[in-house]
Formats: C-alpha cells, structure tokens, sequence
C-alpha cells in the first residue's frame, strides 16, 4: 500500500469506529520543540532516568531533580501546541466516542484543546487528556496531600530555595510519576475501561517501550480491533498494526484527522 492509499484505508478505520481510544507519547509533541526520552536525541542518551526521574533520586538530592525539572518547565513553556496536537484536539471536539490517554507531561493536549474550543466557541472538556504519568504544570507536597497548578520557575540554588507545601511546610514534588511508582488510579481505571470498549486505536508517537502505557493500545488489539500507528521510527506496535503511516505526527494527523 503506498502513503496515499495507507491514509485512506486508516481514515476511513478511525470514522467507522463509534470508540476511538487514542494513546500518544513524547514524539506527538517532538515538532513543538519538546525532546523526546528514546533514540539518538531523546533525554535518556544525556540524562540517566535513576539519577533524574525516581523517589529515591528526589529523596537523595532534591536540588538536582527540581533543577532538571525547572529547565523542563522552563523549554515546554516556551513551547506551543503543533499542527498535529492541534488536528486531534478539531477532530475530538467534532465527533463523540475518542477517549485520548497520553504518557506525556508537557500539557500541550490540554493546550491545544483549548485553542480549538476558543475557535469553535464550544468547551474544550471533550479533548483534553486521560494523564497518565502526571503533569510538569503540577506540584504535589512529598509529606500531606496537598496538590495544585504550578508551573511557576524554580529556585533551585539550594535545598532552601526549593517550593515548600503551603500547608505544612514539608518539599514539594513534580506532580509526575517516577520510575518504580504506581500511576495515578483514576487515570488507569479510565483508560482501561477505553481500551475495553475501544472499536479501533490511534497510536501517536509513542515508542511503546513503557507499561501500562503500551499495553493499553495492546489491549485493543487483542480483542481484533484495528490499530493505525503514526511514527516516523520503529515501534513496539509495528508488527500489529492494521496501518502504519511512518512520517511526523505534524504532517500525518492533519490529513489523516481533518
Ligand atoms: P519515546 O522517546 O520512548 O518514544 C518517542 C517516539 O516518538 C518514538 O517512537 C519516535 O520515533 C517518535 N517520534 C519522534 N518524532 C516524532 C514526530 N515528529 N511525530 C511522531 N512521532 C515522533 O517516548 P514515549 O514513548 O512517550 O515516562 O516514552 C514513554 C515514557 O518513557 C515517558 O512518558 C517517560 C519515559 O521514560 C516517565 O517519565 C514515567
């Protein structure tokens, strides 16, 4: 099948599906600007998750993990929602029965349903995110339950100059989750119940080497529901894809959505 044709045939999947469950990953928000984790680019070739990205790296040195953190607030702030977060948040809002669950933290879905909504005059709730692994735009205090909106920089000079929970004093947290931690469950209890009533699955950018994440659009498959998978590198999900569109989420989803 050439691009042409391999378009067609994953439109017309994703119309006649009435539950489209929608996964994306880092590589949906990579023409925005914002680094993915895997391949010759991504954060996990300069950076090592067990030092950056686990509690026990926060509990050994604070300062570091806010300071890599604050910088990437800092690059995804400067950053804005592209043709691709854009195409998906139109075609969420213009349809009924797509459930999207990203693995990313950057809030650039969030954004981009909004930009959508403004435009079409109508509530953005319909295309905004199932979070699985958090956001960066939120904190969350290391000691009580405290959490809230936060994407403010960060001062992180010292362990003094760290943000400190507004209720009783003790560190806060990115609101993200960390290796060897459990997802939030609400957000696995819903995308869950998508992936088992999904008629067809979208995967975005996404390399697929992460549960539950991965396994979620797996889940689809296993009940013989198609899969149209857009990435321009390998994935985990090659094999089993019903149509593999290989280019940018920026170029493919606007023709493939629109
Ligand atoms: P990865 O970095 O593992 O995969 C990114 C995917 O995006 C790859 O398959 C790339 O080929 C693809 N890609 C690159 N540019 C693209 C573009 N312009 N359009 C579409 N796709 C593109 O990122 P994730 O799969 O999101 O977890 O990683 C999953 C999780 O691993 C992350 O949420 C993070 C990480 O460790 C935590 O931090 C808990």
């Amino acid at each position: 099948m050439d691009h042409a044709a391999a378009l067609e045939r994953a439109r017309v999947l994703l119309a006649e599906a009435p539950r489209v469950l929608v996964l994306t990953g880092a590589g949906i928000s990579a023409e925005s600007g914002v680094p993915t984790f895997r391949g010759p680019e991504g954060l996990w070739k300069d950076f090592r998750p067990e030092d950056l990205a686990t509690p026990e790296a926060f509990a050994r040195d604070p300062r570091l993990v806010w300071e890599w953190y604050g910088w990437r607030r800092g690059l995804v702030a400067a950053c804005a929602p592209n043709a691709g977060h854009l195409a998906l948040a139109h075609w969420m809002l213009g349809r009924a029965g797509v459930t999207l669950v990203t693995q990313n933290v950057d809030a650039l879905h969030e954004r981009a349903a909004r930009t959508a909504a403004t435009a079409r005059g109508g509530d953005p709730s319909p295309a905004l995110p199932i979070r699985l692994h958090g956001s960066i735009a939120r904190v969350r205090c290391t000691r009580c339950d405290h959490g809230a909106e936060g994407d403010d920089p960060v001062d992180a000079t010292a362990r003094e100059t760290l943000p400190a929970c507004p209720a009783c004093g003790a560190l806060l947290r990115p609101d993200v989750v960390w290796f060897g931690e459990a997802l939030p469950l609400p957000a696995m209890q819903r995308a869950d119940a998508a992936a088992r009533e999904a008629d067809a699955c979208l995967v975005v950018g996404t390399a697929g080497a992460v549960q539950p994440a991965a396994g979620y659009a797996m889940a689809v498959v296993r009940r013989r529901r198609p899969l149209v998978v857009v990435d321009p590198g390998p994935t985990a999900f090659d094999g089993m894809a019903e149509v593999k569109l290989t280019g940018s989420a920026g170029a493919v989803l606007p023709p493939l959505l629109g």
